[in-house]
């Protein structure tokens, strides 16, 4: 420790410092010997760099050693303290108030009552929705060696909480490690049988840190930056003005001139559950770091492709575990009357560390989330809710793919996501919200391993990018404790009745691989500006629903097969046009192909695939433009607000479309492609693919 601090004195500016100065003595050439001199000095700098690291890692991997952990329950507060990391809750109500790590007395933000704190989002039926804040009654400590405390600030319901407080039992847990610096924590919520009918939209973890000291954010190895203020974001002293959803403002007048002129808004920072593993923030100054790392999404909803939230302006952190965002009430959790439920969220792990540069503070934090992973399932939980690793089952098997008008293949360059979900349709699992799901990536020759799977009933699904559709294993999977199951080669045979004519695309449920447009340069986030390591982060700019009416003022998308290219030809999001002020219109896109021959041997099929839709009904005609009776209309479609929230796929929908022989001809046919809901400047969808194929048997 002692050598830590030591060291720390040799920041980046110290290096720099050192490195000019000794490059001045080469350019002065005031002493040829020097050289030597010179060499030997970047000699020490890798030395103490190397010194550095060491001491970095000795840090955090010393669980054996440190200090004894110990709890003081003293008042109306917990304190628990392990020598690295201190931490003090309200007793009982269970909310982190502060935590003292290095220079810190408390890296929370003592500006608010609310700084660790969970809440779920509910209502019953007829009702408005609420906040639920989860506010312990009873405070227990679960178990204490000198080696670890876990303690728990539970609250119990009955009927004459009804209305007030939502229906659930709550344990909230808190686990602290000797020589660990982090705390880790989870939940576990319950409803009985009896209990009334309520929905939950939202449940998370939400941690807010120092706003003075906390000014760099970490999402991903590109998506990092100093932040803005939350004082940034204010509407009222004209700081920001706002855009057209309230979570996105423009910084007008920001306190950092880096921040002038751009867009500040969570949805930046999204991200998919399968990625969604290590975010957080640094107080660059103190050289601390605070991360969220989640080494397992078996708590987590809806799949491995489920946007989240991550971390923002605040600073904010969240561990969202349910919500609605990129996807709509459809996947909202409501339990009717007579369904009972327990689940745990977590455990996620809060881990602070020092270095002296972001970087360092980053690369040792993603070498914390390796070790997180490896020791999932954590065998120090004391939960019976909890099985470890023991208890837990395996699935294996290898997946391949037969499309009957390519070849089979064994996936190569394709990915195929399988995974376990609670039973349900084809498809269901992304908007399964109630149980426990696990995903993986088979290999290249579509050989997956399932491990560490809780004891229950599953269905086994799958997708494979480069295909459409939707795989589900027809038997379910029971898993009993150490059972290991393989089910041995399964075939995916995506839906296809015939040669593929055209298509337009790639079927991984994005819409990323089309069109993306410059932003607008008035609200441009300069992180995703022109940023060579990330040009499929171009998406997440703000506004690009707005560049349709900019890049087709008057006329519509027109694909040409055979001419045009959808990369450049086909806009990212079918919306309505702006025509001045808010005025909209509906739009209909077209595409024209070449038949030199019109099969009468069964129809033709079109299947379209979105990749997010919202409040759209999407009318499909050929050869005339679309009337009030379509060939095919989609109805409806969607609440997923993908589009606002720059996510570039929200739920994913497949219509399979019958044209009949008749509607088509030889030579040039168009199908044309309606947006009918003018409701709003979000309102539309993303496509994901088209294809037309033949009757089968068609030439292809
Ligand atoms: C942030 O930390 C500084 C230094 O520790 C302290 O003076 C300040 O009050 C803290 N601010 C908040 C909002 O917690
Ligand atoms: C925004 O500015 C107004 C006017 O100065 C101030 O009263 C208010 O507290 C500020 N709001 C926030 C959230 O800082
Ligand atoms: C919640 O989801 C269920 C299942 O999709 C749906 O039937 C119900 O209407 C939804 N509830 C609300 C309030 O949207
Ligand atoms: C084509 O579709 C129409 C309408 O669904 C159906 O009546 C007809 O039998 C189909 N033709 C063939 C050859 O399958």
């Amino acid at each position: 420790m002692a050598n830590y601090h030591r060291v720390s004195f040799w920041d980046k500016k110290a290096y720099c410092l050192i490195l000019c100065f000794l490059c001045w003595l080469r350019f002065s050439e005031l002493v040829k010997e020097m050289d030597r001199v010179i060499t030997q000095g970047f000699v020490l700098i890798f030395l103490l760099q190397g010194v550095h690291s060491r001491t970095l890692r000795s840090e955090s991997n010393t669980a054996e050693s440190g200090q004894k952990v110990t709890v003081n329950t003293a008042g109306e507060q917990v304190v628990v303290d392990n020598g690295i990391i201190q931490l003090t809750f309200s007793n009982p109500a269970g909310l982190v108030t502060a935590i003292k790590y290095k220079g810190f007395d408390n890296v929370l933000n003592e500006r608010t009552k609310n700084r660790v704190y969970w809440d779920i989002v509910w209502y019953e039926p007829g009702q408005v929705s609420q906040t639920d804040f989860l506010i312990g009654e009873k405070f227990k400590i679960i178990s204490q060696t000198s080696e670890q405390v876990e303690i728990s600030f539970s609250k119990t319901w009955d009927t004459s909480k009804r209305g007030s407080t939502i229906p659930l039992n709550v344990d909230k847990r808190y686990i602290i490690r000797r020589g660990v610096s982090g705390v880790y924590m989870y939940g576990v919520v319950e409803r009985l049988k009896s209990w009334p009918t309520v929905t939950m939209d939202q449940t998370r973890i939400v941690y807010k840190l120092n706003a003075t000291k906390f000014d760099y954010m970490a999402v991903d190895d590109h998506r990092q930056n100093l932040m803005p203020l939350e004082a940034d974001r204010n509407l009222t002293d004209g700081s920001a003005a706002p855009l057209e959803y309230k979570e996105a403002v423009r910084m007008v007048k920001p306190k950092n001139k880096l921040f002038k002129g751009q867009v500040d808004d969570k949805y930046l920072y999204s991200m998919e559950s399968k990625d969604n593993r290590l975010h957080g923030w640094l107080a660059s100054e103190q050289r601390v770091g605070f991360w969220i790392i989640t080494a397992s999404n078996e708590f987590r909803t809806c799949g491995p492709v489920k946007q989240e939230l991550t971390s923002h302006t605040g600073p904010t952190l969240l561990s969202m575990f349910t919500s609605t965002h990129y996807a709509g009430k459809e996947i909202n959790t409501t339990y009717a009357s007579g369904e009972p439920w327990k689940k745990m969220f977590g455990p996620v792990f809060v881990y602070l560390n020092s270095a002296p540069s972001p970087d360092l503070m980053w690369t040792d934090a993603k070498r914390q989330l390796a070790a997180e992973v490896k020791s999932w399932p954590y065998e120090f939980v004391k939960s019976e809710d909890y099985p470890l690793r023991q208890q837990r089952g395996t699935v294996q098997g290898q997946l391949s793919v037969k499309d009957s008008f390519k070849s089979k293949s064994k996936l190569n360059e394709e990915i195929a996501f399988v995974g376990l979900a609670l039973p349900g349709e084809v498809g269901s699992w992304q908007a399964e919200t109630k149980g426990y799901q696990f995903w993986t990536q088979a290999d290249k020759t579509g050989t997956f391993t399932i491990a560490n799977v809780r004891p229950g009933t599953y269905n086994l699904f799958a997708w494979v990018a480069g295909h459409i559709g939707d795989y589900k294993y027809e038997r379910e999977i029971t898993i009993t404790p150490g059972k290991e199951i393989n089910v041995g080669p399964l075939v995916y045979e995506p839906p296809r009745s015939g040669p593929t004519l055209w298509e337009i695309g790639v079927p991984d449920r994005s819409a990323a691989e089309f069109n993306i447009p410059d932003p607008d340069p008035a609200l441009i986030t300069k992180l995703y500006a022109n940023h060579p390591n990330a040009p499929e982060d171009r998406f997440r700019q703000y506004g690009l629903w707005d560049r349709y009416s900019a890049v087709y003022p008057k006329e519509d998308v027109t694909f040409t097969v055979g001419v045009s290219d959808y990369k450049k030809d086909w806009f990212f999001a079918h919306l309505n046009r702006k025509t001045g002020g808010k005025k909209l219109q509906a739009t209909t896109w077209k595409i024209v192909f070449n038949l030199k021959e019109v099969s009468q041997n069964g129809n033709y099929t079109l299947r379209m695939a979105l990749a997010a839709a919202n409040t759209a009904d999407i009318l499909v005609e050929v050869n005339k433009p679309p009337s009030t009776k379509p060939m095919f209309r989609t109805g409806m479609v969607g609440r997923d607000n993908a589009i606002a929230r720059h996510g570039i796929h929200g739920l994913y929908r497949l219509f399979n479309i019958g044209v009949q022989t008749n509607l088509l001809k030889v030579g040039d046919n168009t199908i044309y492609l309606t947006q009918n809901r003018v409701t709003s400047i979000f309102a539309g969808v993303m496509y994901d693919y088209l294809r037309l194929e033949g009757p089968s048997g068609a030439k292809q």
